[in-house]
């Protein structure tokens, strides 16, 4: 969901106010992919790294995440959306807000439509590691991709189809490195509170025009063997 802070500098606001226009854009676009029958849709709503930002907008983004949570989560849990959270559960991470994310999955655990999930204190980096180190935590000796597969943040999400970059930006930034080996990317040059349903529209045709072939020749999907 980049470009927020770009959104609100343009208009002369501070950069607050474009997280505050960015929520409006996330549901509208959620919505969009609730109806077309999306299973998974995963958001980055804070990194690993945005611990850097000026003191008060990561304050600003603790409080807007909790009370995202504490607004939404009935009306999603209404339309039968099931809420998840990857990510690390460090010190920093307010207990108050540990605890709103806890009650929205467990609010939301046997709803059984969309199932959203919130990149939340989330590095791709840091998923490796924490993965790793509960591999050797465990004393396992051999490991395999299954391996380390099941013990990312969410065993059960499968790899994204389909990864969307807003604001003409043309990196990965640290976002799901693991699963998204053969994700299709698709790269959007509008900010994030302008991209809407009809942005969503556009990226997944663009996706349903790629040729996948995983490294092989044919798409497996096609494949006859
Ligand atoms: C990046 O824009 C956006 C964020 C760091 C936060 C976005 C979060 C939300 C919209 C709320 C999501 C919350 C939940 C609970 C789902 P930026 O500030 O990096 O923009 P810039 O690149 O223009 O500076």
């Amino acid at each position: 969901m980049d470009g927020n802070g770009r959104w609100a500098e343009q208009r002369g606001l501070p950069r607050t106010d474009g997280h505050t226009a960015g929520e409006q854009a996330l549901f509208e676009v959620l919505d969009g992919a609730d109806e077309l029958g999306v299973g998974w849709f995963t958001v980055y709503a804070f990194s690993t790294e945005n611990w850097r930002r000026p003191v008060e907008e990561v304050e600003f983004l603790l409080r807007f995440n909790e009370e995202i949570m504490l607004g939404r989560q009935e009306e999603l849990h209404e339309r039968n959306i099931r809420i998840r959270f990857i990510g690390r559960r460090d010190r920093r991470v307010p207990r108050r807000l540990v605890r709103r994310m806890e009650e929205a999955v467990a609010l939301t655990r046997d709803n059984t439509g969309l199932t959203f999930t919130i990149a939340f204190n989330y590095g791709g980096r840091a998923e490796l590691v924490d993965a790793v180190q509960r591999i050797v935590d465990a004393g396992t000796k051999r490991v395999s991709e299954k391996t380390i597969a099941r013990n990312l943040y969410d065993p059960e999400m499968p790899d994204p189809d389909l990864v969307i970059r807003t604001s003409g930006e043309y990196r990965v930034s640290n976002f799901l490195l693991w699963e998204l080996a053969y994700s299709e990317l698709v790269f959007s040059e509008a900010l994030w509170p302008d991209f809407g349903r009809q942005h969503l529209y556009t990226a997944i045709k663009e996706f349903q025009d790629r040729d996948r072939r995983y490294g092989g020749i044919v798409d497996p999907g096609e494949s006859i063997g």
